[in-house]
């Protein structure tokens, strides 16, 4: 398992899941951090040098340099930075990058375009909101390790969690294997399979078989 120990009470069970894949890198990156609330969590983490904020909407960013005008942090800087994260230059090592509450679309062109940047010191901690399946099917062409996945149900929403590291290692499943387990995974099929099930495309009847097979229902 691949979590911190420290899971702020602060948090929301979802913010709460992206957090603890931090591993002890200097650099915090939250990207589309809106209330930033995930990034500002690590401001007494021992590790951490910097935590960056990073938001397009210039309201998120007054709020946010109202927000901290008054705090005072006890460790590291805090850098805020008004900007799309497809346009972000990143530390060249020991980056822990959040990108949550985004389409698929979005965290896919911003991976591809930090991919360079990246190496293996460096986590990417993604969760999708929207077009989550066009996002797996972009991850499994890129070289990238998936480290953990998980899935989190939080005010009658479900949320798929990937951690993901440059390299060598496991590819991103199209579907996903470790979020049908449990519980939460045999639901979140029911409603996939709901909402799934009256799509003609090719994609979607794919996904359902998967869905359906009786593989899968073992492994929950
Ligand atoms: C729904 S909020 C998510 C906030 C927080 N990350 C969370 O998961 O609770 C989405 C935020 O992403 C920002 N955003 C949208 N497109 C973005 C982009 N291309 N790069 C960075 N941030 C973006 C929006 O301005 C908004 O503040």
């Amino acid at each position: 398992m691949m979590s911190s120990s420290k899971v702020s009470p602060f948090l929301s069970a979802r913010l709460s899941a992206l957090r603890s894949y931090y591993q002890k890198q200097k650099n915090i990156w939250d990207i589309g951090c809106d209330h930033g609330l995930l990034g500002l969590s690590f401001s007494n983490e021992e590790e951490v040098e910097r935590i960056h904020l990073v938001d397009p909407s210039a309201a998120v960013i007054k709020e946010l340099q109202n927000k901290l005008k008054d705090s005072y942090i006890t460790k590291g800087e805090i850098l805020i930075h008004h900007q799309h994260g497809q346009q972000l230059s990143i530390e060249t090592t020991s980056n822990c990058i959040f990108i949550a509450g985004m389409g698929g679309k979005e965290i896919g062109e911003i991976i591809i375009h930090l991919l360079p940047s990246l190496d293996a010191t460096s986590s990417v901690v993604i969760s999708p909101h929207r077009k989550i399946l066009e996002l797996r099917a972009l991850l499994r062409e890129l070289p990238l390790a998936l480290v953990q996945e998980e899935l989190i149900f939080e005010d009658g929403q479900f949320y798929q969690i990937l951690c993901l590291r440059k390299g060598e290692g496991p590819r991103v499943h199209p579907y996903g294997r470790d979020i049908w387990k449990k519980e939460v995974g045999k639901h979140y099929r029911d409603h996939q399979m709901k909402y799934f099930g009256v799509h003609e495309d090719l994609a979607s009847k794919g996904y359902m078989e998967y869905l359906a097979d009786p593989k899968l229902l073992k492994s929950t």
